[in-house]
C-alpha cells in the first residue's frame, strides 16, 4: 500500500478550495473503530453471515429472533466503540466549511459522536427501531434488547425492527433527495471507505463527476470509485483523514 505524495497534495489542495464540499462514507471509516466492514475478504460481516437471512424482508419473516438478536449485539458493541482520527477530522471539516453535506451509508452513530450535524443516514440507522407493520417509531428498552425476539408494536402488534435499509428497500426518501441535490451541485467528493458496488449510492461519486466536481478517494484497496476518481489516497481513513486538513 502506497499513498502518493503528489495526489495527497493535490488533495489537500482540492478540498481547500472547495466551496461546496460533500463528503460519502461507508464501512470502512468505522472499521479502525473496530466496527466490521461488510465486504473485506477476511473480516468482512457478509463473508460470515447471509446477507439474506439478517438483512431482508424474507430473513425477518423467516426467523425474526435471529435478525432481532444478530442487530441487537451490533447495537450494544456500539456502545463500547468510539469515533476514530477520521471521523474526528470530518467533523473538524463540518466546522471549517460553510456548504457542506455529509453522506452515509452506515449505520452506526460515529459522525455524530465525533460532532457532524445533520448527517444524511441513506441506509439507515442502528440506533432507532420501528414496527415493521405500521413504521410508528419505537424506543427499545434495555430488557428488550436482551430479548430473543422483536418487542411488538403497542400500536398494531407488529414486529420492531431496527431502522436500517434492507436489501430490497427503498432508500430513506428525504435524506436521498436532500443528498442528490447536494451532489449535483458540488464542487469536490471525498469519499472515504467504501467499496462502490452498493447502489444507488455506489452512482453519487460519478453523478459529482458528471456535474464538474472533483472526487477524491480514500481507501486501503482500489475500488471502481478510485478508478474514477481524481486523487485516489491509498490508504487507512485513521491515517489519511486527518491528514488533508492543514
Ligand atoms: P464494504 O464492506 O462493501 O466496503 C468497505 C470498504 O472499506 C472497502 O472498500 C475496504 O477496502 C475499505 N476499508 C477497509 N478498511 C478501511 C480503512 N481503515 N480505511 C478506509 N477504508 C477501509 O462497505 P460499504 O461500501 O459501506 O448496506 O457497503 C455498502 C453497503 O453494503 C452497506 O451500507 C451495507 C452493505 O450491505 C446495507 O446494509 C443496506
Amino acid at each position: 500500500m502506497k499513498l502518493d505524495n503528489q495526489q495527497l497534495k493535490q488533495a489537500i489542495f482540492l478540498l481547500q478550495n472547495a466551496k461546496r464540499l460533500v463528503v460519502l462514507t461507508g464501512a470502512g471509516v468505522s472499521a479502525e473503530s473496530g466496527i466490521q466492514t461488510f465486504r473485506d475478504a477476511q473480516s468482512g460481516m457478509w463473508t460470515t453471515f447471509d446477507p439474506m437471512k439478517l438483512a431482508s424482508q424474507e430473513g425477518f419473516a423467516e426467523n425474526p429472533g435471529l435478525v432481532w438478536r444478530w442487530y441487537m449485539a451490533r447495537l450494544k458493541m456500539l456502545g463500547n466503540v468510539q469515533p476514530n482520527p477520521a471521523h474526528l477530522a470530518l467533523a473538524q471539516l463540518q466546522r471549517q466549511k460553510t456548504y457542506f453535506t455529509l453522506i452515509t451509508q452506515n449505520v452506526d452513530d460515529l459522525h455524530e459522536r465525533a460532532g457532524n450535524s445533520a448527517v444524511l443516514h441513506v441506509h439507515g440507522s442502528i440506533v432507532s427501531t420501528h414496527c415493521n407493520e405500521c413504521g410508528k417509531i419505537y424506543a427499545v428498552s434495555p430488557a428488550e434488547m436482551e430479548d430473543e425476539q422483536p418487542p411488538l408494536c403497542p400500536s398494531c402488534a407488529g414486529k420492531i425492527r431496527p431502522s436500517v435499509v434492507w436489501f430490497g428497500e427503498i432508500l430513506p426518501e428525504k435524506e436521498m433527495r436532500t443528498a442528490l441535490d447536494a451532489v449535483r451541485n458540488c464542487d469536490c467528493m471525498l469519499v472515504v471507505g467504501t467499496s462502490g458496488v452498493v447502489y444507488p449510492v455506489a452512482e453519487l461519486p460519478s453523478m459529482a463527476r458528471r456535474s464538474g466536481a472533483a472526487v477524491i478517494d480514500v481507501n486501503p484497496e482500489r475500488s471502481p470509485i478510485s478508478e474514477m476518481a481524481d486523487c485516489f489516497l491509498q490508504g487507512k481513513a485513521g491515517e489519511i483523514v486527518p491528514r488533508l486538513l492543514v
